[in-house]
């Protein structure tokens, strides 16, 4: 999978994906991600990104035409399944949205700024419009490193165990159950007796059961899907 991120402040996103997790899928060649400075794709001489917003009213908006030239640029080169603008007006992110998208060949992101942008850009180049959350971040790269690395671990082959995606909070609308490791005892306190047994079949019932209660205290809405 490759996904091209369109932004105005590259440099927020020079180091996210060069760890862990993602590095390594990198380096295996089963991910790819490309970074693109908007300003580079601005008419020559000037690289003016943003403008006044017609009408009047505080705030910069982003002009059509760099976009026009990145996108462009961008699918003269592969096809793209989706080309998504990340704005806190879009559908809510979910893990169910980065299950599907995982599943993609090539996408484009453009990370909002400013004010907005200019609203045919939404209209003919957008196909999926994603906020991370209700609440405004100053820009949209915090956003698409979160995207970015929620679907980039779905990715077949980049977690060790396949399985252990499957084990994650929200994967089937449960939270994940709480987890322990050596020492079995610490300060007087110990790890629940049932995960020392080496019972397979108790440790599963036992999970199950944790996560049914953990979601049930703490996003009941969960069980109602
Ligand atoms: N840009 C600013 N705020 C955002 C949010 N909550 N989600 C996605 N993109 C954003």
């Amino acid at each position: 999978m490759r996904i091209d991120i369109i932004s105005a402040v590259p440099e927020l996103l020079e180091s996210p994906f060069q760890h862990s997790i993602l590095k390594r899928a990198q380096e295996k060649e089963l991910f790819e991600v490309v970074v693109h400075n908007l300003r580079e794709y601005c008419p020559k001489k000037h690289r003016q990104i943003d403008d006044y917003a017609f009408g009047g009213g505080a705030g910069m908006v982003m002009m059509i035409e760099p976009i026009d030239n990145c996108i462009r640029q961008l699918k003269s080169e592969r096809n793209y399944d989706e080309v998504i603008f990340l704005t806190p007006d879009g559908e809510l992110f979910s893990q169910q949205t980065a299950n599907r998208f995982s599943l993609l060949e090539n996408i484009i992101i453009l990370c909002g700024h400013y004010k907005g942008v200019d609203e045919r850009v939404r209209e003919h180049f957008i196909t999926r419009e994603i906020s991370i959350g209700n609440y405004v971040l100053s820009g949209g790269e915090l956003a698409a490193a979160v995207v970015v690395d929620a679907i980039g671990r779905l990715i077949p082959g980049v977690l060790n165990d396949e399985t252990s995606a499957l084990s994650d909070s929200f994967q089937d609308n449960l939270l994940a159950p709480p987890v322990y490791t050596r020492p079995a005892t610490y300060n007087n306190w110990s790890v629940p007796e049932v995960l020392l047994s080496g019972h397979e079949a108790k440790i599963a019932e036992w999970r199950y059961e944790k996560s049914l209660q953990r979601t049930q205290e703490r996003r009941p809405e969960l069980l109602k899907k």
